[in-house]
C-alpha cells in the first residue's frame, strides 16, 4: 500500500504543479481542443496521432477543428507545450494517457471498439507504474472495466489501483456551442477504485470548473450514452409530432412553439431532415447492443433510431409533392439543397441527414446541386460534386431549394426572395419578417 501512496502522492503533486506530462490520444474534434485546452494551462503535452498529415499540421499549428481558436493552437506549438506524434513510444515518459479516439459502429449497427482496443494494446506495452489512463471516447458499460483493464493488467503485470490508475471520463463537448465549452461544462469522472477516482478528478479539476465523480467507471460510461438517448428519443418525439402533422394538415413548428411557453415541465426540440454527426445516430445503439446482454430491449432506443431515419425519406416526399403542385417531375427538377454539414456553423457532414436527403434525390435522377460555406466537397454514391457559389442565378433557375442544414450566415430572406419554392426543413424562415408573396413560397417540413 505505501508503493501506491507514493505513486499517488507523486503523481497528484505532478498534477497539482502542472509539470506532469499529458498524452491525448487521437487528435481529433475530441481530442485536439483537450489538448490545447491542457497546454494552455502548462502541461506539456504530446498527441499521439495516427494520421501522418493530421499530426503534421498540429505540428505546423495548421489549425483544423473549428473550436480551437487559431492563435491559441499556435502559442501553445510554439511554445512547445504541444507537439504531435505519430506511434506510441513516447507513453512511457508519460504521466497522465488520456484516449480519445472514435467508437464508430459497424454495418449491422454493433460497437467497433477496435480503435479502443488497438490503443489500449499499444498503451499496454509501455505502461509503468505511477501513470494515468484515462478513456474519453464514448462506448457502452463496461469497456473501461471489462476490455480495457485485462489488456492494460496482463500485458503490463501491473495492477489498477495499486501501480497504475484507469478511469473514464466522458466528453461532452458540443462542436460549435459558443457558451458551453470544455471548461466551462461539468466533467463526470468514474473509476472503479478510489484511488483511481482520486486522481483523475484531481487531473480534471484542473482545467475545468466542476468535476462530478461518479462511484464506477460503468456509470460514467451509461451517463454519457444516457445523455446522448435522451437527445435522440426527444427528437424523435417531436420528429413524430412533425410526421403526424403533415398528415393533419397542421404546423408542427406552431404547435411547438406554444408547448414551448409552458414554463415548466417541457423542454425545446425541434424536427429536422434526420439525425446527424457521431453522436446521437450512434451512441445509443452502444447501449442497445449491451442491453442485450442482460437480455433487455432498450425499446426507446430502437424507436427513436427507426424515427429519425426516416426523416430524410420524408424530406425527399415533401419535395416532390412541392415539386408536383408546379408540374415538375422529380427526373427534371434542378434542386438546390442549402447545407450538407450535420449541424449548423460546422463542417462535419458525418452522418449528416442532408447527405441522406441529397443521395435519395440523386437515385430519383434530380439535377442536384448544394452549397456549404463549410463543406467545399462531397461524395455521393461515387460522385464529386462541388459547393456551387449561392449566386441569384442559381436561385432563380432552381425549381426547389431545400434548407437542409440553418448555417447562420446565409441570408435566408434574400434565398427566399430569389428561390422559386423553398422547403425549410429547420423552420429557419418562420423567423423572418416575409412578404406574403415570399411567405406563399415557403414550405416548413
Ligand atoms: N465529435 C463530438 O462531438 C464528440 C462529442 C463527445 C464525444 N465524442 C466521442 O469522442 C470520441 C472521439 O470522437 P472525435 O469526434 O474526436 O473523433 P475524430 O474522428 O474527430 O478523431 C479521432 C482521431 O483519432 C485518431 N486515431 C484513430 N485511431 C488512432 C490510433 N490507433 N492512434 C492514434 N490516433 C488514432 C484519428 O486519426 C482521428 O484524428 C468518440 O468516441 C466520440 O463518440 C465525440
Amino acid at each position: 500500500m505505501e508503493m501506491t501512496l507514493d505513486f499517488l502522492d507523486q503523481l497528484k503533486e505532478k498534477i497539482r504543479s502542472r509539470s506532469a506530462s499529458v498524452g491525448v490520444v487521437g487528435l481529433g474534434y475530441v481530442g485536439l481542443p483537450f489538448a490545447v485546452e491542457k497546454a494552455k494551462v502548462g502541461f506539456r503535452v504530446i498527441g499521439i496521432e495516427q494520421n501522418p498529415a493530421r499530426a503534421e499540421r498540429v505540428n505546423l499549428a495548421d489549425n483544423y477543428i473549428s473550436d480551437i481558436k487559431d492563435e491559441e493552437l499556435k502559442q501553445v506549438v510554439e511554445s512547445g507545450y504541444l507537439q504531435a506524434m505519430i506511434g506510441f513510444d513516447a507513453v512511457a515518459e508519460l504521466d497522465v494517457i488520456v484516449i480519445c479516439v472514435p467508437t464508430p459502429l459497424s454495418i449491422n449497427l454493433t460497437p467497433d471498439l477496435s480503435y479502443v482496443e488497438g490503443v489500449t494494446r499499444e498503451i499496454a506495452k509501455r505502461l509503468r507504474p505511477g501513470q494515468l489512463v484515462t478513456l474519453e471516447s464514448t462506448t457502452y458499460p463496461g469497456t473501461t472495466d471489462d476490455l480495457m483493464r485485462p489488456i492494460l493488467e496482463s500485458e503490463s503485470g501491473l495492477k489498477q489501483g495499486k501501480d497504475f490508475f484507469l478511469a473514464h471520463s466522458p466528453e461532452r463537448v458540443d462542436p460549435g456551442n459558443k457558451r458551453y465549452t470544455t471548461k466551462n461544462t461539468n466533467k463526470v469522472v468514474g473509476a472503479s477504485d478510489p484511488l483511481s477516482l482520486e486522481i483523475a478528478t484531481s487531473f480534471y479539476k484542473q482545467t475545468i470548473d466542476h468535476v462530478v465523480p461518479v462511484s464506477s467507471a460503468k456509470a460514467a460510461e451509461l451517463v454519457k450514452v444516457f445523455e446522448n438517448t435522451f437527445r435522440a428519443v426527444n427528437i424523435a418525439l417531436v420528429n413524430e409530432l412533425a410526421l403526424l402533422c403533415d398528415r393533419m394538415d397542421l404546423n408542427v413548428w406552431e404547435v411547438l412553439d406554444a408547448a414551448n411557453t409552458k414554463p415548466f415541465g417541457i423542454m425545446p426540440f425541434y424536427p429536422g431532415p434526420g439525425v446527424g454527426g457521431h453522436c446521437i445516430p450512434i451512441d445509443p445503439h452502444y447501449l442497445e447492443w449491451k442491453a442485450k446482454e442482460f437480455n433487455f430491449n432498450t425499446r426507446f432506443i430502437g424507436l427513436a433510431g427507426e424515427i429519425n431515419r426516416r426523416m430524410p425519406g420524408f424530406v425527399r416526399n415533401k419535395a416532390w409533392r412541392v415539386l408536383n403542385e408546379v408540374g415538375i417531375a422529380p427526373s427534371r427538377a434542378k434542386v438546390l439543397v442549402l447545407g450538407a454539414a450535420y449541424k449548423k456553423d460546422l463542417a462535419d457532414w458525418r452522418e449528416s441527414p442532408a447527405m441522406e436527403v441529397m443521395s435519395l434525390l440523386l437515385a430519383d435522377k434530380a439535377q442536384l446541386s448544394y452549397h456549404d460555406p463549410y463543406v467545399p466537397q462531397i461524395q455521393i454514391h461515387g460522385q464529386t460534386l462541388e459547393s456551387q457559389n449561392l449566386t441569384d442565378e442559381l436561385l432563380e433557375t432552381s425549381d426547389l431549394v431545400i434548407i437542409a442544414t440553418d448555417h447562420s450566415q446565409l441570408d435566408y430572406g434574400h434565398i427566399i426572395s430569389k428561390a422559386k419554392a423553398v422547403l425549410d426543413t429547420r423552420g429557419i424562415s418562420r423567423k423572418l419578417p416575409l412578404s406574403p408573396e415570399d411567405q406563399a413560397k415557403v414550405r416548413l417540413l
